[in-house]
Order: C-alpha cells, then structure tokens, then sequence
C-alpha cells in the first residue's frame, strides 16, 4: 500500500463527507471509513504482518491520513449543525417591522359627551342630577302633567305602549319625554326633607336636572324612535320666567363656548306649563349663523303640576325645561343625520375618542 493510495482514501472521504446532506448522512459516510469495518481500520488490522520498522513508519502515514479523515468529518459536522440553526432562525423568524395589533382605548359616545358636559354645567349652578323610569305610567307621562285621557295634546306625542296595565288600569307607557320625572322628583324632594320641615325648618328649593332615554313613533334625519332627553326643573318660593332665561342663556353660552350666542323664547304650548315657550338658539358664526335652531321646550310650571306634586300652588313657583342632547351633541360636532348616533359604525364614534 502506498501513500497515493492513502491520499485517494482521504480523498474520497472528504468527497462522501462533502455528499452527506444530513448529520445521519455524514454518521453513515464516516462508518464507511473509521467505522469497525471502515477503510482505515482495515489497514490498522493489517499492520500487524509487517516487521518493526515497517510497522512504525506505515503506522505513522496511516495515522495521519485517519486524523485528516476525522477533521474533514468535523469540519462536515460543523457545516451541516450550523446549516440546521440557520434554516431554524429563518422558519421561526418575527417580522418586527409588521404594525402591532393594538387594543384601542374605549371612549364614551358622543351623546354621552353631552350629557356628561350638560351635567357638569348644571351642577355648577347647584342642580342636583336625577334618574328616573323609562317604562312609565300613565298618571306620571301624562295625567299629573295637566295632560288628562282624551286630551288633545296627547296626540303631540304618539306614544309606545307596553302591554302591561298600570294600578289605574292604563297601560304603561314607554316615556315619551323626561317631563314625568318633575312630579317623581318632586316627591321624592319633599319625602327627603320631610323630618326637617316637621322639626320646624324648611324644604330647601328643588332644582333640578334629568337626563335620560325617551321614545316616539318619529323617524328620519333629525328624529329617532329612541332619543335623548334632559329635563330640567327650578321650583321654589320665588323663582321667575326670567330665571329661566337667564339660567338657560348662561347653559347655552357655557355649552357652545360662545359669548354671542343669541336666544329666543318662541310662545308655545304645554299642558304642563303656562306660559310656554319654545327656546331657539342663533350661532352667530361658523356654518350655522343666522340660523335659529330649536333647542328646548320650556314654561312657568302650570299651577296643577305644582299642586300633583303635593305643594301649594299660592306658595310654590318655578320653571321647566325639556331639552334635546342629540340635537345639541348634532350642532357642537356639525353632525347632519341623527341616525348616525345609534348606527353603532366603529368608524363614526372613534371620530368622538
Ligand atoms: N316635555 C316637553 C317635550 O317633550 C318639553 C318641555 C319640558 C316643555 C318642560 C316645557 C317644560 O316636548
């Protein structure tokens, strides 16, 4: 055996590693060499045939061809582990340049907005903030409001029924405006003080606030179904029309931050208030001026809605009013169709966030 031919099995060893495409590959290559039945052991085995001399230096080349075997095997073993992490990282790669997947921060709708900012702005002038029953009967929506059955004005208001009959036989009534909240209030103001008058103070006056839900057979551009009232209610013992204009004016001006704001008290009809008006409001700039704009219902509460409250007329007197949130939420943020507040479009509400 010579040196070429040890050269030609190193060789072909580098050649079948070079082949190996897996690590089982490159194992089953190395086996073929200096594996038990390999090439090289085999020319171990036969070493021992030959004389001392002979023995030493054939010893000595096989050796070293076997070494140049193992290292081009763990330069192999090398190529092949550090090929396996690369195909690893790119299949498990994160593409850190995608946008993340945000969870967006809530905001309350834009009605909301407005009766939270209505609220403020009332409370500021003391009054309290109330709550009140959307299914309602009979006697509060209408009959203690001066707004007897078979009464005409009734008709102004075309209401939802629900089929459940009331104490007085009547059917509840899906409120169609806040204004029954005036007498609930009222009697719940006088129950609260009531101790306090019979140890001889006094009821303090009754000021009020009530926003909530209310419901009509009224659909289009500017009428829902469902829509937003907030009454409000100031009795005491020397409370006037001009009360009213000046609380009303001072809201108004405070809610469309506008000093020019102009207003008009229009004569109207309520049962439920003598006089009435009907309260418009004129921008004075911006897309809207010149115009007047509707707002509000209101009136000296009528002697019989003092008295169905279980106070003298001779000593109790004040005003009301009975305003629309979403029409006010529709002229701050220049909204031109009511029916996009209750449509629910993602799109339309997070403009409000
Ligand atoms: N309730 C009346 C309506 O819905 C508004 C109103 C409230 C008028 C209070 C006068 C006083 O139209």
């Amino acid at each position: 055996m010579t040196t070429d031919e040890l050269d030609s099995i190193v060789a072909s060893a580098r050649r079948a590693f070079a082949g190996a495409a897996t690590p089982a590959h490159l194992e089953n290559a190395k086996a073929q060499f200096t594996g038990k039945a390999g090439r090289i052991t085999d020319l171990m085995k036969g070493l021992g045939a030959l004389s001392v001399e002979a023995k030493k230096a054939r010893g000595a080349a096989i050796n070293a061809a076997k070494q140049a075997i193992e290292a081009a095997l763990s330069e192999r073993r090398q190529q092949l582990a550090d090929a396996e992490l690369q195909a690893q990282l790119k299949a498990e790669a994160l593409d850190i340049s995608l946008p993340g997947r945000l969870r967006e921060p809530g905001g309350l709708h834009p009605v909301s907005l407005t009766m939270e900012r209505i609220e403020r702005i009332f409370a500021s002038m003391g009054f309290d903030v109330a709550d009140g029953p959307e299914i309602e009967s009979d006697w509060h929506s209408f009959t203690s409001l001066n707004n007897p059955p078979n009464h005409p004005a009734r008709s102004m208001q075309d209401t939802f029924y629900v089929d459940i009959d009331g104490d007085d036989g009547i059917p509840y009534n899906l409120r169609p405006h806040t204004s029954p909240m005036q007498v609930r209030y009222a009697h719940q103001h006088i129950k609260k003080y009531a101790d306090q008058v019979k140890a001889g103070g006094t009821m303090p006056e009754i000021r009020v606030i009530a926003p909530g839900r209310t419901y009509r057979v009224d659909s289009d551009a500017t009428h829902s179904p469902m829509f937003h009232q907030c009454e409000g209610l100031w009795l005491g013992e020397n409370v006037s029309f001009k009360d009213l204009k000046v609380v009303f004016t001072d809201f108004c001006r405070t809610f469309f931050e506008s000093d020019d704001l102009a207003l008009r008290f229009r004569p109207s009809f309520f049962p439920f208030t003598e006089p009435s008006a009907e309260i418009d409001i004129q921008f004075q700039s911006g897309p809207m001026a010149g115009r007047w704009l509707e707002v509000a219902g209101s009136g000296q509460v009528h002697p019989a809605v003092v008295r169905n409250m279980g106070l003298d007329p001779e000593h109790y007197i004040g005003f009301a009013f009975g305003m629309g949130p979403d029409r006010l939420t529709m002229l701050r943020y220049g909204v031109n169709d009511l029916r996009l507040f209750f449509d629910g479009d993602i799109r339309f509400l997070r403009q409000f966030r």
